[in-house]
């Protein structure tokens, strides 16, 4: 064999074996980074349509800078499409991963399969999503927030426990957060599976308030405009959240009624304002649920960067929280 076609042979195995090797580091979905480089994590938010957002921005924001985590914050105005346009620019930007609370549940399928096909998993904070087709499952690594179901029965429970009106028919209006969001469609089912087994509570109005004080007055005044127009008399307002039960104290004030007298107010979230109203004695019980998130987003961020697998999905603890003892709490509320 001549010298050159030794050489050849010899180069020829070398390549081989480079390119192997680098077939073999392709193969490898791993995310792991150098330690001198900052995670880059993209996250998309909702907006800022009530106190709870508001929290849940701040707890993301600093949590992100405690942890040294460069995070890329994308505020959608509570629009789905802008949403789904910052989600695509983190892919483009090439992000180590992707972290979004969705504002509804559905039309995220061909967004996340880009995610998916650029190798950058994808977290869900606060609400879950349903793909048209296939295991949503399959789409994100894990999904942290509050149980919104059991939120829902907690409110029920509350409310039978506290009116104690077993015979006497109980009339309800119901103020619906976003239409097609997770906590709006749960927070619905969760009560209605307990006032099924009482059937003089009765959800006479339901109408959606957008998880806003705003719309929240404007719904309870129609509520109240209609009730009044069809002689009904509204005993209890459940709101998916405080601020649309705040809002709508001011409605219910106006139309020269009690508030949390004249009618039973149960609400979710337990924000500041929320107990402030309680001390008033213009809210009756709030159920919590817990906006402090960022903590827990940065670490399985990191988590993810260093290549370990997460828990699928990661409960919030929270409890009940009635106007008695609204005062002792208040100081301990950090959001
Ligand atoms: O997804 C959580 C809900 O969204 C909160 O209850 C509400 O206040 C917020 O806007």
């Amino acid at each position: 064999m001549s010298k050159w076609k030794k050489v050849t042979i010899a180069l020829s195995v070398g390549i081989m074996m480079f390119t192997l090797a680098g077939c073999g580091g392709a193969k490898q979905e791993t995310t792991t980074k150098p330690a001198d480089k900052k995670i880059v994590l993209g996250f998309s938010q909702i907006g800022a349509e009530s106190e709870w957002r508001t929290a849940n921005t701040e707890s993301i924001k600093a949590s992100a800078q405690a942890a040294g985590i460069e995070l890329k914050f994308s505020d959608a105005q509570q629009k789905q499409e802008n949403q789904i346009k910052a989600l695509r620019s983190f892919i483009q930007q090439k992000v180590d991963v992707i972290a979004f609370s969705p504002v509804v549940e559905t039309g995220w399928d061909a967004v996340l399969q880009e995610a998916k096909a650029a190798k950058i998993p994808v977290i869900l904070t606060d609400r879950s999503i349903k793909m048209s087709s296939g295991n949503a499952e399959d789409y994100y690594v894990t999904f942290m927030g509050s149980d919104f179901v059991e939120e829902g029965r907690r409110a029920g429970k509350w409310l039978v426990d506290f009116m104690k009106k077993d015979n006497e028919v109980v009339n309800i209006v119901e103020l619906q957060g976003t239409v097609g969001s997770a906590p709006a469609i749960d927070r619905k089912a969760g009560f209605e599976e307990i006032l099924k087994q009482h059937a003089n509570y009765k959800v006479i109005k339901s109408q959606t308030g957008d998880f806003t004080r705003a719309k929240g007055k404007e719904v309870m005044e129609s509520f109240l405009k209609s009730a009044k127009a069809d002689g009904e008399k509204i005993d209890v307002l459940y709101a998916h959240n405080d601020d649309m039960a705040i809002g709508a104290i001011q409605a219910i004030e106006e139309a020269g009624l009690k508030p949390g007298k004249d009618i039973i107010i149960v609400s979710i979230d337990g924000v500041k304002g929320a107990f402030e109203a309680m001390i008033a004695g213009k809210l009756n019980a709030t159920i919590e649920c817990s906006p402090l998130l960022g903590d827990q987003l940065m670490t399985a961020t990191k988590d993810l960067v260093a290549g370990k697998t997460l828990d699928k999905r990661i409960v919030t603890k929270e409890g009940v929280f009635p106007a008695e003892v609204a005062s002792k709490e208040l100081p301990n509320r950090k959001y």
